[in-house]
């Protein structure tokens, strides 16, 4: 496995694999990597003849009193995870690297960036974008992965390349949990022993949501007052939890199309992301 600092460097590389024919698979991360990347890594590794990992923790998609300084920056065991998935390349650039002059051209997927996390974290979903248009320029995969625990991301990811005409397939692969539920997320580290207990909430209410479901109930409205209850049983703070359909993200009265449940938290002082998508045929 190579590992690549500089774009120059990476390009090369995969110079390299293209001219003996091989299709190149990326994976951006923003590193501090557990095993829903590797989860990713694999599917790419089994997807594609040359994987490239991304791990740059993105200066513009924080707002200014997010963790950016505070997020974890594990390179060595990252790398080494990367190794054993099967990675060809780390692609691990500085912030200059990417972002060498004030940067004036952004990519705003327009509504999809707004509701949901959007209102939350503004300018947030443009500086996702922005990074994987330029990591999709950098790299030019034939395909890209992305994770369902960023449900929001992973919808505007695929609509940016839709609307931009970039030829690159977008795969989602379903949430990595821990056995309690607990989706596995790089920022489960702030959680004290007592916060993870109290996090296993945000699956237990994505839980009920779909029991619900299940017994024919399909009013958003009562869904999600039982789903707030078990939160705030939980001591989270809720920042939202809705119910949406799964392309606009527009919300939905009744769960009578593929919906996204989808909730934001805060546990103690760490901020906390789940969702399920329920599959309705339309
Ligand atoms: P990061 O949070 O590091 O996540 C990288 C990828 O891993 C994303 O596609 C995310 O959805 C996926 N992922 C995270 N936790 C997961 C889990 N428990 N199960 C399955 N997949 C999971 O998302 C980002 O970085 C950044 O916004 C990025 C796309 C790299 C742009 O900076």
């Amino acid at each position: 496995m190579k590992i690549a600092k500089t774009i120059s460097i990476v390009r090369r590389l995969i110079q390299q694999a293209r001219s003996r024919g091989k299709s190149v698979g990326l994976v951006p991360t923003m590193g501090a990597l557990h095993q829903g990347h590797i989860r990713l890594i694999k599917k790419a590794s089994k997807n594609s003849d040359f994987v490239v990992v991304s791990i740059f923790v993105n200066p513009a998609q924080f707002g200014p009193k997010e963790d950016f300084k505070k997020y974890p920056r594990p390179l060595k065991d990252d790398l080494k995870l990367c190794r054993d998935a099967g990675a060809d390349v780390v692609f691990a650039p500085s912030v200059r690297e990417i972002y060498p002059r004030e940067n004036l051209t952004w990519v705003d997927v327009e509504k999809l960036s707004q509701p949901l996390c959007g209102r939350f974290r503004p300018g947030h979903f443009r500086g996702v974008a922005t990074v994987c248009a330029k990591l999709f320029n950098i790299v030019q995969p034939d395909v890209a992965f992305f994770g369902q625990k960023d449900a929001q991301q992973a919808v505007l990811i695929k609509r940016m390349v839709a609307d931009l005409n970039m030829p690159i397939k977008i795969i989602v692969c379903p949430t990595v949990r821990r056995p309690d539920g607990l989706a596995l997320s790089s920022r489960n580290q702030y959680l004290t022993p007592q916060e993870k207990k109290d996090a296993v909430c945000l699956y237990k209410s994505l839980q009920k949501c779909r029991q619900m479901v299940a017994l024919g109930i399909n009013d958003s409205r009562k869904i999600i007052a039982q789903m707030r209850k078990i939160l705030s049983a939980a001591s989270a703070k809720i920042e939202y939890v809705e119910i949406v359909d799964a392309e606009m993200l527009l919300p939905l009265k009744r769960i009578d199309r593929p919906a996204l449940v989808a909730l934001a938290v805060r546990i103690g002082n760490t901020r906390l992301i789940d969702n399920v998508l329920i599959d309705i045929p339309k």
